[in-house]
This record gives C-alpha cells, sequence and structure tokens, in this order.
C-alpha cells in the first residue's frame, strides 16, 4: 500500500524524535512491502520565525489532504513571552480543529523492563495498562467568551468551559467503545459535584450505558482519579474525560510509567476500526511530552513516544495491526536489551543517543 504522511517536526526535540519516527517507519515500510510520500512542512514556534503565523492555511489543507499526520512537539523559551499575540502552541490547536480531532487516545502501559525509573513503587504500578479517552476540540482550550481586560477595579482574564451534547456524546462513545474491546471497564471522570458542564457529561455518560451493557461505567471525580492513578492505577481501564482533566491526568500518568519520554498519543476525527462503516481514520500522531527546549539539541531526547506514536498510525489510520505491533514489539526487545535514553536510564544500561535509539528499534522490525 501507499500512503500520504504529513511531517511536523515543529520545535525544540521534535525534530529529532520525529527522524527517528520516520526511520522506524521507513524499515516497516521495507520489510512489509509500503510505500510512504513524505511531506515536511512547518508548525509552531519555527513557522512564526518563517512566515509569522503558527499554522498556514496552507499546511492545514495540506493536512486534510493526507492519510496521517506526524507531529513532534511546539514552543520554546523564544516565544515564551505571555504577551506575544501569536503563540506556537495555538498552531497545534488550531490543527487539532481544524482536522475536527476530537478523539486524543493516550494508552499507558508499565513496561516490566522500566518500572525501576517510576517514582511510584514497584508493587503499585506492576501491571498497569490502562488509557485515557481525552476530548479534545472543546472545553476550556477552544470556549468563548476568551480574553483578556482590564476594568476600574483591574485586570480580568476569562476561559469558558463549554460542552455541547454533541461533543459530549460521542466522545464517551469513544470510551465505550474502546473499554468493550478491552477489560470492559470505564471510568468517566468529571468534576460533577461543582461544575455545570460535568453534570452534563456525567448525565449523558448515564444515558447512553444501556447501549454498552457490557461495559461497566464508573464515575469518578478529576480529583479522586488524580489520587486513584497514583494509589491504585491497577484499577483503571478505559479513563474517558474533558480536554482539561485529560491533559492534566495524562502527564500524571506518563511520570507514572516512569518517563514523559514514553507516552505517544492518536488524535482522531472518527472512531476508528469500531465500526464497520469508519475502520479506519485519518488521525495525527503525536507524543504526549513537549519540546523539552533544555535538551534540544544534544541528542538526549527519548524518541521512544514517537516512535510509539507511528505504531499507533499504522493502527488506527491505516489498519495496519501487524505493522503496529511489530513497532511495539522491537521497542520492547531494545528495552529488554538494556538499551535507554538518559531520562529511562538506570545504572548498568546501555545510555544511547537519540539516533541510536532509533536506529536500535528500526534494526529490530521483524
Ligand atoms: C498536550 C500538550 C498540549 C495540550 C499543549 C502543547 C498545547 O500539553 O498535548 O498534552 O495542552 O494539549
Ligand atoms: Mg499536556
Amino acid at each position: 500500500m501507499h500512503y500520504n504522511v504529513v511531517l511536523l517536526p515543529g520545535d525544540g526535540i521534535g525534530p529529532e524524535v520525529l527522524a527517528e519516527g520516520v526511520k522506524v517507519m521507513e524499515n516497516v515500510g521495507k520489510l512489509f512491502e509500503h510505500t510512504f510520500s513524505l511531506k515536511p512542512d512547518l508548525i509552531g514556534g519555527i513557522s512564526i520565525d518563517t512566515y509569522g503565523v503558527p499554522l498556514r492555511q496552507e499546511t492545514l489543507q495540506l493536512c486534510k489532504g493526507a492519510d496521517a499526520v506526524l507531529f513532534g512537539s511546539v514552543g520554546g523559551p523564544k516565544w515564551d513571552d505571555l504577551s506575544l499575540a501569536v503563540r506556537p502552541e495555538d498552531g497545534l490547536l488550531a490543527l487539532r480543529k481544524g482536522l475536527r480531532l476530537f478523539a486524543n487516545i493516550r494508552p499507558m502501559k508499565v513496561n516490566p523492563v522500566l518500572i525501576g525509573s517510576s517514582p511510584i513503587k514497584t508493587d503499585v504500578i506492576q501491571g498497569v495498562d490502562l488509557v485515557v479517552v481525552r476530548e479534545l476540540t472543546g472545553g476550556l482550550y477552544f470556549g468563548k467568551p476568551k480574553k483578556r481586560w482590564v476594568t476600574q477595579t483591574g485586570r480580568r482574564g476569562v476561559d469558558t468551559l463549554q460542552y455541547t451534547e454533541l461533543e459530549i456524546d460521542r466522545i464517551l462513545r469513544v470510551g465505550f467503545e474502546l473499554a468493550s474491546r478491552r477489560k470492559k471497564h470505564l471510568v468517566s471522570v468529571d468534576k460533577a459535584n461543582v461544575l455545570e458542564s460535568s453534570r452534563l457529561w456525567r448525565e449523558i455518560a448515564i444515558e447512553l450505558a444501556p447501549q454498552y451493557p457490557d461495559v461497566t461505567l464508573e464515575h469518578m471525580l478529576v480529583d479522586t482519579c488524580a489520587m486513584q492513578l497514583i494509589i491504585n492505577p491497577r484499577r483503571f481501564d478505559v479513563i474517558v474525560t474533558e480536554n482539561t482533566f485529560g491533559d492534566i491526568l495524562t502527564d500524571e500518568a506518563a511520570a507514572i510509567a516512569g518517563s514523559m519520554g514514553m507516552l505517544p498519543s492518536a488524535s482522531l476525527a472518527s472512531v476508528p476500526s469500531f465500526t464497520e462503516r469508519e475502520r479506519y481514520t485519518q488521525g495525527m500522531y503525536e507524543p504526549i511530552h513537549g519540546s523539552a527546549p533544555d535538551i534540544a539539541g544534544q541528542g538526549k531526547a527519548n524518541p521512544l513516544a514517537m516512535i510509539l506514536s507511528v505504531a499507533l498510525m499504522f493502527r488506527y489510520s491505516f489498519g495496519l495491526d501487524q505493522e503496529a505491533e511489530a513497532v511495539e514489539k522491537a521497542v520492547e526487545s531494545a528495552l529488554a536489551e538494556g538499551y535507554r535514553t538518559p531520562d529511562i536510564g538506570v545504572a548498568g544500561s546501555n545510555i544511547v543517543s537519540t539516533a541510536k535509539m532509533g536506529e536500535v528499534v528500526a534494526a529490530r522490525i521483524i
């Protein structure tokens, strides 16, 4: 098969890790006889510097026409001035919105060989295997009004937490569908004891539950969820939640897994492979970590989150499960053989550069 893939390396460590993702993808192509047209473009800070905007319309159009988008990371100290009118992150948000990528799937599995890198006790995190389904195009990130102004009593700022029934319904369905394919346990995370949008969220979850009789639905407040992720992460199978809660909880999940450099994500515009009608979907694939400007350009970044995002691309956008598993197994082999980037390094492990880690994984695709 032939696939069109847009590459958006972005800023910071984005280009370094994306290069390794591409290395792995091309090796999969050789072995499984697929070809790719790769179309690189700019996003984020580098796009602001080059074109004055974090995402050009042309870039959005290019992505709309592609089978999948691979994204590195955006942002950095150069563009961190909070008074700036345009920010690198706006490019990512505009892309998510423009491609209607409402469903962000963030799997988190604790790899037995990395247990020592986690700050949590081994017996607590052993065997953790969960997925966070994060709503990605609504809530505080996009709600209007969103502005700052000056009043007689001082400055004010507002963001709006708003959700429509349709937005809640479709993301909850992703959660139910995913849960029904896993351990059939869905935790819907909200703040229904305080927020009106959360009360609507919970109401819709309760209404949908009878359509998924094989899935056990549990409601959990977001503060409780943050605590449960630390004290008993094994209790989770699938978590579904709104945009901001999902952003926060997935950084916590990544830290529990041992490193921000390990967690991939898929951002999708429809529910893939869950119904025959929409077996595969266009998507954007990105590591959940940021641009890590402190280590950019030094070959220290962990490319595994990016490489595992490539695996998700094979699975969700191309429907190539075997290829996805080949990538995931190659990552496991590299780790099992002791290869580590500095973030997951321990005494006695073989610390390698970003590029070497990519090479090692690519060479283990079988
Ligand atoms: C993420 C990131 C982004 C987000 C930033 C870079 C805008 O933290 O993907 O989790 O908040 O969604
Ligand atoms: Mg985040």
